[in-house]
């Protein structure tokens, strides 16, 4: 509930768009009662000849399609309205939710990002967000207009007749128990689904990512058998929902089918009776036919509601893990004049794991050139990815001109910090800025100076659009 709530708020901030929405939605509810009534008076007032003459009757012919064919395009164009503003509320939402999520991701200890592998990041941004967006944008607009459509029917109905509707209303009742029988299985299989999809894409795209290793290590064979394990898998999952979507189709059929006709056969006993009049039998078999939408709607609601809160439970876990840890008391950077300290430094990745380092102690003065030697797996990146506190040291401490660096505000202390990656990263845009990433203001003339010293500007400049280029 907490949750939904949380979830909830993020759409309270656009009320207004919702608000306008739902003034639409409520024209548009009331446009699909036109039908039924239409067809009531159409037989009664029209086409029973008993009514009156052909005049009167032709009168009321016009005046009825005038009726309904005005407030039928009204309903369209409402519909258009609704549409279009439920649609903007939802998507600005879940825009204000991702963009907290992004700030987030660049806040995150690396240590919490290493966990949670790229691809759970973006499964949190993308699907759990849009599964929000559904419930910002559409679920709750059902609620409501279902709930109108119910009661406004079932209203019409026992106006109509109440043994009728006594008979008709609890038809779309069976179907809903029906549908939720079906429910949890079909939720199952959807979950299966899902999560064999992803693995089949997880699958795929550590392969193709090490295409390279995969050919020289001649592996293909072996990932190919990897790759279609996980498809199998993903088959029966798909084959399973397949048929159980089947079936819950069919039995639910089934009752709407047998209701509605027995509702009919009873209505045209007590019309030949002369209970009631023919127009109100079509009129109360039209209306129960608009209840199955709203029936429906209501089964699969909880599900919706209850996929929109699991989706928001992964979305606020997420923007609730801790940031970076930033220092109580900063204390101002250090220009880094005398050098740099890690003194009896111990460090594990992961607590359950052995030391990666261990009661390391060096200093390095400034202007000293230090070079880290040793074997793979020896932890030289490690130790070097403690200066701009990627990680935080678990034993001993780190210092810079005599000051912990978890003294120091992680901005300014990685502003002292130039990095030469092993391995390059390039983002999607042009060289230039790719150069500059370390420094946006950078000036034209500091990039070129930074490319000609890594003597990278004769093949920069060689390049149609030279500094420009898109990579
Ligand atoms: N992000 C990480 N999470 C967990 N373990 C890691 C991580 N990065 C490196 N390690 C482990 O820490 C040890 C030291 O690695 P590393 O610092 O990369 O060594 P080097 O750079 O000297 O080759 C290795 O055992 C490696 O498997
Ligand atoms: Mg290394």
């Amino acid at each position: 509930m907490q949750t939904l709530r949380r979830a909830l708020r993020y759409m309270a901030a656009h009320w207004a768009l919702q608000l306008a929405a739902l003034a639409f939605a409520l024209i548009v509810t009331a446009s699909g009662f036109v039908w039924p009534f239409f067809t009531k008076y159409l037989i009664d007032k029209v086409m029973w000849p008993q009514h009156g003459t052909a005049d009167q009757r032709l009168h009321w012919l016009n005046l009825l399609t005038l009726v309904a064919l005005a407030t039928s395009v009204l309903g369209s164009l409402a519909a258009i309205g609704r549409s279009w503003l439920f649609a903007l509320a939802g998507e600005r939402a879940a825009a204000d939710m991702r963009r907290d999520l992004f700030d987030h991701v660049h806040r995150l200890p690396m240590a919490a990002l290493d966990r949670r592998r790229t691809g759970g990041v973006m499964s949190v941004v993308q699907s759990d967000v849009d599964a929000l967006q559904g419930l910002y944008s559409s679920t709750l607009v059902d609620i409501l207009t279902n709930l109108l459509t119910a009661t406004a029917a079932a209203a019409i109905m026992v106006v109509q007749s109440p043994k009728l509707a006594a008979i008709g209303l609890p038809v779309p009742v069976l179907f809903a128990v029906a549908l939720s029988r079906f429910g949890p299985a079909l939720r199952t299989a959807g979950r299966q689904t899902r999560d064999e999809t992803e693995r089949v894409q997880n699958v795929l795209q550590e392969s193709v990512s090490g295409a390279r290793e995969v050919r020289v290590f001649g592996r293909a064979g072996d990932e190919g058998a990897r790759f279609m394990a996980s498809v199998v898998r993903l088959i029966g999952a798909r084959v399973r929902m397949a048929a159980l979507g089947a079936a819950n189709g069919s039995v639910t059929g089934i009752i709407a089918t047998v209701g509605m006709m027995l509702t009919m056969v009873v209505g045209a006993r007590m019309a030949i009776r002369g209970e009631i009049t023919a127009g109100n039998v079509v009129m109360t078999l039209n209306v129960l036919g608009m209840l199955f939408g709203p029936a429906s709607s209501f089964v699969n609601l909880f599900s919706q509601v209850a996929a929109a809160i699991g989706a928001a439970d992964r979305v606020f876990e997420f923007l609730d893990a801790p940031s970076e840890p930033q220092p109580d008391r900063p204390r101002l950077a250090p220009p880094c004049a005398s050098g740099v300290e890690f003194r009896d430094v111990g460090f594990q990745y992961d607590p359950d794991e052995p030391d990666v380092l261990h009661d390391v102690s060096l200093t390095v003065t400034a202007g000293e050139v230090a070079a880290l030697v040793g074997p793979s797996g020896s932890g030289k990146t490690t130790l070097v990815s403690l200066l701009p506190r990627l990680y935080d040291v678990t034993a001993g401490s780190l210092l810079i001109d005599g000051v912990d660096i978890r003294d120091v505000p992680p901005r300014a202390l990685r502003d002292l910090i130039a990095v030469v990656p092993q391995e390059p990263f390039l983002f999607a845009t042009t060289v230039r800025a790719n150069i500059a990433f370390g420094r946006s203001g950078a000036t034209g003339e500091e990039v070129e100076a930074a490319a000609r010293a890594a003597n990278a500007h004769d093949f920069i400049t060689a390049m149609p659009q030279g500094y420009e280029t898109e990579v």
